[in-house]
C-alpha cells in the first residue's frame, strides 16, 4: 500500500493519486491518544478506504468515522442517493481489510456533530455539501470539536464556496503548505483564539 501503486483504483470518487496517497498517510500520522478521526462525505467510500488503508499501517488504530445522509435530497441535489450508500458497503466489504476501520454515520454533518464532545476529533476531512452555507454549517458545528492543534482538510478548495466559509474562520484556522501535486486538498490546523 505504500509503494506508488494507485489506490483503490476500481472505486468510484474523485479523488487524483497524490490525494488517496496524503489522506492515507494523515490516517498513518493520527495518533489514537489525540482523538478520533471524522471524514464529512462518503459517497462510495474512495476516500474513506484511503484514510482506513493508513489506520491500518497505524499502530495506535484511531477510530474513524464516515458521515453521509446519502439522501439525495435537499442541498444534495439529487446527484447522490441510496445506490452511493450500497456501493459503500459493497466497496468496505470488498476491501474488508480496510473497511473494517470505518463506522459509517448515515446522517447528517451537523446531526452527527451532536454525538460528538468538544475536542474530540483529531483529524476532520471537509467534503460534503460544498455551497458556501454547507461548509459554514460544517465549520460551526465541528469546529469546537476538533482538538487546539487538530488537522482539518478541505476537498475542493478550488472553488469559491469552500474557500468563502473557511476564510470565515480565520481566526481559528491556521493554513498549512499544501503539497503543490495536490492544490485541491488543502489543510488547516485548529488554533486558539488569539
Ligand atoms: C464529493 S462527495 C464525497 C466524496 C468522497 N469524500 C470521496 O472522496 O470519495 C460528497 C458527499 O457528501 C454528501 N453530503 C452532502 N451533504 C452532506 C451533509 N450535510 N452531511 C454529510 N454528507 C453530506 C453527499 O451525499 C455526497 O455523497
Amino acid at each position: 500500500m505504500l509503494s506508488n501503486e494507485l489506490l483503490f483504483p476500481c472505486v468510484e470518487g474523485w479523488l487524483i493519486p497524490e490525494e488517496r496517497r496524503i489522506l492515507m498517510m494523515a490516517g498513518v500520522a493520527v495518533d489514537s491518544q489525540d482523538g478520533v478521526i471524522v471524514e464529512i462525505g462518503s459517497y462510495r467510500g474512495l476516500s474513506s478506504l484511503c484514510i482506513a488503508a493508513g489506520i491500518h499501517q497505524n499502530p495506535t488504530k484511531p477510530l474513524f468515522y464516515s458521515i453521509d445522509p446519502h439522501d439525495g435530497l435537499g442541498v444534495t441535489n439529487q446527484k447522490y442517493g441510496l445506490n452511493d450508500l450500497t456501493q459503500c458497503y459493497r466497496n468496505f466489504g470488498h476491501y474488508s481489510t480496510f473497511g473494517q476501520y470505518i463506522n459509517k454515520l448515515t446522517t447528517y454533518s451537523m446531526t452527527a456533530a451532536r454525538m460528538f464532545d468538544d475536542e474530540e476529533v483529531a483529524l476532520l476531512f471537509i467534503d460534503g455539501d460544498h455551497s458556501e452555507l454547507g461548509v459554514t454549517e460544517d465549520l460551526n458545528a465541528w469546529l469546537q470539536k476538533v482538538v487546539i492543534g487538530g488537522g482539518i482538510f478541505f476537498h475542493d478548495w478550488e472553488l469559491e464556496s469552500v474557500r468563502a466559509a473557511a476564510g470565515k474562520f480565520s481566526k481559528v484556522l491556521r493554513a498549512e503548505e499544501s503539497d503543490p501535486s495536490a492544490p485541491n486538498l488543502q489543510l488547516f490546523t485548529r488554533i486558539a483564539w488569539s
